[in-house]
């Protein structure tokens, strides 16, 4: 190898960085996050963590709620649904996604995945419903955050479906919206760099989609190449 083609492939290694750094830029990922403090959960499995958040008073939405919408399914599920918040039926019942939205996701998961509830596990970022379904104050994101970063270690799924713009820009660090983050994968990156980061697939919220019926094409798009991914093994 010449000095001259050395040149040329590090001109070239150069300019693919600077690409790919721009591109992050552009979709509102930052530098990495600051090392996060070691978490007060990081020691309890799933039974642990579910009783401690049944229990939970971290923010003042322990005052309004009737339950604690923890989340469902399979403990070991290779396919995680993230949402934002528990609405009025998840709050009355304890389960997240059982109203019409939720009658939405079961329809993606069984009619379309032909997989069940329990073969996938269902969670929010919120575990606790906000009066009126107005949407989550930063401070009980930020309360509520090490249940779901303890579940997401717990569970290990391969594939984390982010359900709109909230539970995307929380799992991916960004406040790029939705309509430009959907149907591409990102590594997880809530917890900082992890190796063997689960990849999140960012998609429309079921409650968008009872709204504009016709991104139901999309959400469709998206989650064949989840069902793509999930297949390579
Ligand atoms: N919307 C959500 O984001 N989560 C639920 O559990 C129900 C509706």
């Amino acid at each position: 190898m010449n000095t001259d083609s050395i040149r040329e492939e590090y001109l070239q290694l150069v300019a693919t960085v600077r690409e790919y750094v721009q591109e992050q830029l552009e979709l509102g990922f930052t530098e990495l996050q600051e090392p996060q403090p070691e978490s007060p959960y990081a020691t309890f499995d799933l039974r642990q963590l579910d009783a401690d958040a049944q229990g939970c008073t971290r923010c003042g939405l322990h005052a309004t709620r009737n339950t604690v919408v923890f989340g469902v399914g399979d403990p070991n599920a290779a396919l995680m649904f993230v949402g934002e918040a528990p609405g009025a039926d998840e709050d009355r019942l304890g389960e997240p996604f059982v109203g019409r939205a939720g009658k939405l996701l079961t329809d993606i998961i069984e009619k379309g995945m032909h997989l069940t509830r329990a073969d996938v596990y269902i969670a929010n970022i919120l575990k606790c419903r906000p009066p009126g379904n107005r949407n989550p104050a930063s401070d009980e994101v930020e309360m509520c955050s090490p249940y779901l970063e303890r579940q997401i270690e717990l569970i290990q799924p391969k594939v984390i479906v982010a359900l709109g713009s909230f539970a995307a820009q929380k799992l991916l660090n960004t406040k790029t919206g939705i309509t430009a983050l959907r149907g591409e994968f990102y590594p997880y990156g809530i917890a900082g760099q992890r190796e063997n980061a689960p990849m999140v697939m960012p998609t429309y919220h079921p409650a968008y989609l009872l709204r504009n019926p016709n991104a139901k094409r999309d959400v469709w798009e998206d989650i064949k190449k989840v069902m793509d991914f999930l297949k390579q093994g």
